[in-house]
């Protein structure tokens, strides 16, 4: 960036940290460009197309004429629809009212984190997070407090850990389960107790993250944070299309939350972007009143990739992996090769490893450090077996040069 440019830019816009995800992306498809041979592990998008009966209700809304402006908060169908998928899958009881649809569960996010926090408000962020929480708190203004958590728990905080870091200031907590970038799920008890936690601070509110919800191993069904109906007025449920119905480019999410939070998300939402595309949103609303069939196909093609590689990367010396129970993610431990020297260059953090692997291996995977680690790298399955292995097979020869 030019320094006139940095000079006239906001200091908010200057402070923001580029999403590294995105500029893992972006370097890969560069290479690519340059015509090497780039296996891109960074994204998290499941490599499915969007089931056929959804694109179907699409084309129909557009032959239809639902070509105008919607109501801000989402079409009241839809809303519906989510009213009724979350009695039917999660338990919770909401109305219309309590549902409001955006562009994307990112902008859901956006919307909560906003209309919650004052400057200096603590949020609450179990570490690794997903890399937009800490920066869409900090454009609130927000202080971001991590809870840190390590691969010899499944990265995942206790009731004791999240109490510790309870202050008089903290206002949010922010986390996914099925989790971004761990694959971690949190059971039905281990939220019991985290609620039991939350129920003591009437002050604090907590926004549950539940977009990798049908992206779960475990056998045994999805809960919700709000499910517990001692919490259910401090939680904000926020969920979407784009993981389990494979929708990324489609941009829809939603939450359910109390009725003045979904007020306030509605009137921020109001200024930003108004209510999201029409036809994004009857599309949304097939996916949500026909069976989900596709959604559980694709999710037992992950768990079939998902055991490959984790016995793939299990057997690479040095490597600490867990089983990640959802989403599609490994988060390993790389640290044995900090200290290792390449090009004349020692490797001390997983950002060196990632570049290493970038370009020794060509495979770009995400680093720990903007998701709040630093000992681990993030590499997405949600591409084919075949690209997988080969993957898998080039970082082991690369780490046993290393050696
Ligand atoms: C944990 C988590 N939450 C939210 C999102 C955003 O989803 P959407 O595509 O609906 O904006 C993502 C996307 O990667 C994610 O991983």
């Amino acid at each position: 960036m030019s320094q006139t440019a940095t000079a006239i830019l906001s200091d908010r816009i200057n402070n923001m940290q580029e999403s590294a995800t995105i500029k893992m992306a972006k370097m890969s498809r560069e290479l690519k460009a340059q015509g090497q041979d780039i296996i891109d592990l960074s994204l998290g998008e499941p490599d499915f197309d969007t089931p056929q009966h959804i694109k179907d209700a699409a084309k129909k809304a557009i032959d239809e004429g639902y070509t105008k402006y919607t109501p801000v908060p989402g079409y009241l169908e839809l809303r519906k629809a989510i009213v009724e998928k979350f009695k039917r899958e999660n338990n919770l009881t909401y109305t219309t009212d309590q549902i409001v649809v955006s562009t994307g569960a990112k902008q859901s996010i956006a919307n909560v984190v906003l209309s919650l926090i004052n400057p200096g408000d603590e949020v609450l962020l179990p570490a690794p997070y997903w890399v937009s929480y800490a920066a869409i708190a900090e454009l609130a203004e927000g202080k971001c407090v991590e809870i840190p958590t390590t691969i010899d728990s499944n990265f995942k905080v206790t009731a004791e850990l999240l109490a510790q870091h309870i202050t008089s200031k903290t206002k949010l907590i922010i986390f996914s389960s099925p989790c971004n970038p761990t694959g971690s799920v949190y059971s039905q008890a281990e939220l019991q107790s985290l609620a039991d936690v939350v129920k003591k601070h009437p002050g604090l509110y907590v926004l549950c993250d539940e977009i990798y919800e049908y992206i779960n191993y475990t056998g045994t069904a999805h809960t919700s944070l709000a499910s517990f109906p001692e919490v259910f007025e401090q939680v904000i449920t926020v969920n979407g299309f784009s993981k389990g119905f494979a929708m990324t480019g489609w941009r829809l999410g939603y939450i359910g939350a109390p009725l003045w939070i979904a007020k306030a998300c509605d009137k921020m939402q109001g200024q930003f972007t108004s209510g999201t595309c029409s036809i994004a949103q009857k599309a949304g609303e097939a996916a949500l009143m026909t069976d989900i069939t596709p959604s559980l196909k694709m999710v037992e093609a992950f768990k079939k990739r998902r055991d490959t590689v984790y016995e793939l990367l299990s057997n690479i010396p040095g490597l600490k992996v867990n089983l990640p129970e959802g989403a599609f993610y490994f988060f390993f431990d790389v640290s044995a090769y900090f200290g290792k020297v390449y090009n004349g260059k020692t490797l001390n953090t997983p950002e060196d490893i990632s570049l290493y692997l970038l370009a020794e291996a060509k495979v770009a995977m995400v680093s720990g450090e903007s998701f709040g680690d630093k000992y681990c790298l993030r590499m997405s399955y949600a591409t084919s077996e075949e690209k997988l292995i080969a993957a898998c097979e080039r970082i082991s020869k690369a780490f046993a040069q290393l050696s």
